[in-house]
């Protein structure tokens, strides 16, 4: 049985910021049934949420100061997590990467070197855990140095580091290493330096054994200058190791017949009783309870990669259409306040729900008619997925996992019954609006309308076939690594 170390900053139901955690919530289970034994690390921070049971296992003598392991299980599930408890660091309130004011933490270099080397010290088997992983699979700039790290050894497991996101690289002055201690040896161009600085994602990029990103296309458009932030060299020469596989869902925890957070479950078989959730979902948001009118809706991190500023450009215009607009999201202050002007002109039209909920996140899905989804740029995005299965239509720009998920309404794909979704090219609000009519145009159909929805529904979504990608790439990097 293949043993894997799995290597995450989040990981849902402990701790979410965004689709990382979702990801590293449902994809060990999956590999987890494929017959693997998988574990997971992740820092002990404060806002960690769990029922389960947590029990001290080791301690650790990291350069000079000592770390402690502790064990717990991923909820529902019989997967070890480990805990890597250093109150000095992880011991606050706010976010993985931020504090309760939304600055980043003064010393997440420190926060993620020491988390990578604990990481390094189970993955080797050092950490009195009697346990010798396989394989290493880390995942964004909060573990790329594991790989850089095992590299310094005389033999290492094999490393798969997973790319959920180019824009945020984990990148510090050189003079950080001061603090950090790295060895002087992976200082150099082709490793963990990047333009006289560190950067954690290079580093990811540069020693993995195989490098994945989280949709097909998302693999091609990093490899160009609009979407490699700078590393589109490295990873077109990395080209032969770097695969995109989709992402798959949790299709318990995202199960319209048996949600909890629904105000009525349904399913294809059942849709008519979804119209109860959009009519919950009105009066909750306390705009006008109108089974007739579309609800639009959007559940988002409000940052500048989701399009944001491209939906702002256009919202008086698209509230000048008979439609209402339900947004859940938090993020950008700017966006946040600009959101909520919108909503305060246009109380009969537009609400705004700021922070995060996953219970009103699920009833967003399950309530409006369109799910907007116009990102600059998406490695696979979720809620797309979400909505299809939750006969939400999802109206998203053609970028990465948006392009490899949605399948655009045209006369070909309504004939052959493929098509779920409006796709749009440009980043520009012109674009987005076209697609907005196009969205109603398409609602005042009701038979193709239900058309797309049952076959968003039905199409299936679970990890099986990609964790069945992971398992056969991890088979040929232990191969290669024998
Ligand atoms: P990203 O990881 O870039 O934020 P994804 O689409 O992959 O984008 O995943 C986002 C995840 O976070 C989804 O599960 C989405 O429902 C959730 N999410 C984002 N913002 C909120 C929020 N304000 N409240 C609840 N869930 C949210
Ligand atoms: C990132 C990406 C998102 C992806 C998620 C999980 O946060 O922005 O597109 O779905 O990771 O892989």
């Amino acid at each position: 049985m293949k043993k894997i170390l799995f290597v995450t900053s989040e990981a849902h139901p402990l701790i979410k910021t965004g689709g990382l955690a979702d990801v590293s919530g449902s994809l060990p289970k999956a590999l987890a049934e494929l017959g693997t034994d998988i574990r997971i690390i992740i820092p002990n921070y404060r806002a960690i949420k769990t029922s389960e049971d947590i029990y001290y296992k080791s301690t650790l003598r990291i350069n000079g100061t000592d770390v402690n392991i502790l064990e717990t299980r991923l909820p529902d599930s019989d997967i070890i997590v480990w805990l890597v408890d250093y109150p000095k660091f992880f011991g606050f309130p706010g976010n993985p990467y931020v504090n309760e004011q939304g600055q980043e933490w003064g010393n997440n270099a420190e926060r993620f070197t020491l988390f990578c080397r604990v990481a390094t010290e189970i993955a080797m088997n050092r950490a009195y855990l009697n346990w010798q992983p396989d394989i290493v699979h880390g995942n964004d700039w909060q573990s790329g140095l594991v790989p850089a790290l095992l590299s310094l050894e005389a033999w290492h497991p094999a490393t798969v580091f997973t790319i959920h996101n180019m824009a945020y690289q984990g990148i510090f002055p050189k003079s950080t290493n001061t603090v950090l201690d790295l060895p002087e040896s992976l200082w150099t161009v082709d490793g963990i330096e990047y333009h006289g600085q560190l950067s954690f994602l290079k580093s990811g990029i540069a020693y993995a054994d195989h490098i994945t990103t989280v949709s097909p296309t998302y693999a091609q458009e990093i490899q160009t200058a609009a979407f490699g932030y700078g590393l589109e060299g490295l990873l077109s020469y990395r080209n032969a190791d770097l695969t995109g596989i989709i992402n798959g869902i949790d299709t318990e925890q995202w199960n319209p017949e048996t949600d909890t957070y629904l105000d009525t479950p349904f399913s294809s078989a059942t849709l008519s009783k979804r119209l109860a959730n959009k009519l919950a979902l009105q009066a909750h948001m306390a705009l006008p309870v109108d089974k007739k009118i579309p609800v639009f809706g959007l559940i988002s991190r409000l940052v500048e990669q989701k399009g944001i500023d491209m939906l702002l450009n256009c919202l008086s215009e698209m509230l000048a259409l008979p439609l209402q607009f339900v947004l859940l999201g938090s993020g950008d202050k700017d966006f946040e306040e600009q959101l909520l002007a919108f909503a305060a002109a246009h109380p009969e039209k537009m609400a705004v729900k700021l922070g995060y909920s996953e219970g009103l996140a699920h009833l967003i899905e399950a309530g409006v008619d369109v799910f907007l989804m116009p990102s600059r740029f998406e490695p696979c995005g979720l809620n797309q997925i979400y909505s299809q299965r939750y006969g939400a239509i999802p109206v998203v720009r053609k970028t990465g996992g948006l392009a490899d998920t949605v399948t655009d309404t045209t006369l070909n794909s309504l004939q052959d019954h493929t098509a779920t979704g409006i796709v749009f090219n440009d980043t520009n609000s012109g674009t987005l609006m076209e697609a907005i009519k196009r969205a109603l145009v398409l609602y005042s159909q009701p038979k193709l309308w239900k058309q797309l929805q049952i076959t968003g529904m039905d199409k299936s979504y679970s990890w099986q076939l990609s964790a069945q990608h992971y398992m056969d790439l991890y088979n040929r990097v232990v191969d290669a690594n024998q």
